[in-house]
């Protein structure tokens, strides 16, 4: 059974299945009602594995998407790139297979309400852009009903990778036909030959700036520049940050991020108050 407190719960998720997404990146999708109930696009939760103590701690996840059953619900898929201990079991999971996982956490992107969406993505930081995505143009429920969500006339996706093969596919994208999907590699392999900012530049040059949103998520020297190009050109940006955590609820400040502030700057803890925060606030130069 979940102990639920805060409206974050930790139980023990049922593993559905696992697919390629691409090479060395994976969706698995886990059984959690409590937490497919309640959380809201840009959110995450922790991840581990119950019966080894190898590694340690919990690592945090962006909510991809949440599956439904009989019309409620029931889970939610998680996307990964295989990076390093936990990454590479859950590479192995199996059907039927239990994992530890405690969420809803941090704070999800804001409920904007804008003429054009435009999400940048970098790598695996591509995932939280799904569920987003799904709320802004097709309207679909996350949380209470009482949830206003994201709400865009037209929605684009900047998405770049180092090379084509890493480029997770496309096919949970495939509902939604009205996504402006643009597509850049660092080697040339597919798309764009250059960087995400190379392609978002001229849609913000050439867009109403005050009607545009951006929303970040990726290597942060990517999100440092996107975060740049906007502040120069007066339009709106969110980042979402991947920084390392070690409890998720706020306990360890792990996790701080320096913001600026009325009277100077501050720490920030991402899991908190973050992960999404308002990408001229943060200082960049101190973290990348
Ligand atoms: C809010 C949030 C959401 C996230 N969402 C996602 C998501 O949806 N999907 C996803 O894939 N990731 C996501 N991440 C990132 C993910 O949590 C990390 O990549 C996590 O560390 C992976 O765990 P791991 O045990 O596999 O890697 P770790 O073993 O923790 O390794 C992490 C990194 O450190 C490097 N490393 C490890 N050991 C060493 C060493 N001895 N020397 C040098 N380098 C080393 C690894 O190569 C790797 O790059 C998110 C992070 C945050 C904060
Ligand atoms: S991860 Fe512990 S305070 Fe944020």
């Amino acid at each position: 059974m979940p102990t639920c407190e805060n409206n974050a719960c930790q139980s023990l998720a049922r593993v559905i299945s696992l697919d390629p997404l691409s090479d060395e990146n994976y969706r698995v999708r886990l059984e959690c009602p409590e937490i497919a109930a309640a959380i809201l696009p840009g959110q995450f939760f922790m991840l581990r594995c119950p019966d080894r103590t190898d590694p340690l701690l919990g690592r945090p996840f962006a909510l991809y998407d949440t599956y439904e059953a009989d019309g409620k619900p029931v889970g939610i898929d998680v996307g990964f790139h295989v990076v390093g201990k936990m990454t590479g079991l859950m590479e192995d999971l199996q059907p039927g297979q239990e994992i530890e996982i405690w969420g809803p956490l941090g704070n999800g992107f804001p409920q904007v309400e804008t003429g054009h969406l435009i999400q940048v993505a970098g790598g695996i930081g591509y995932t939280p852009f799904v569920a987003v995505s799904r709320e802004a143009l097709l309207g679909k429920q996350y949380g209470t009903e009482s949830r206003q969500g994201i709400k865009a006339e037209k929605a684009s996706l900047i998405y770049g990778v180092r090379t084509s093969r890493f480029r997770a596919n496309m096919d949970d994208l495939s509902d939604l036909n009205d996504l402006d999907i643009q597509i850049c590699t660092e080697d040339g392999s597919e798309g764009h030959h250059g960087l995400v900012t190379d392609l978002l530049k001229p849609m913000l040059e050439n867009g109403e700036k005050d009607r545009i949103t951006v929303l970040t998520c990726g290597p942060l020297r990517m999100m440092q520049a996107v975060s740049a190009l906007c502040e120069e050109l007066g339009v709106a940006c969110w980042a979402s940050l991947e920084t390392p955590m070690a409890c998720g609820f706020g306990a360890c400040f792990s996790c701080v991020v320096p913001v600026k502030t009325e009277d100077g700057w501050d720490y920030r803890r991402s899991c908190m108050e973050g992960p999404v925060f308002p990408a001229g606030d943060i200082l960049w130069q101190s973290i990348s």
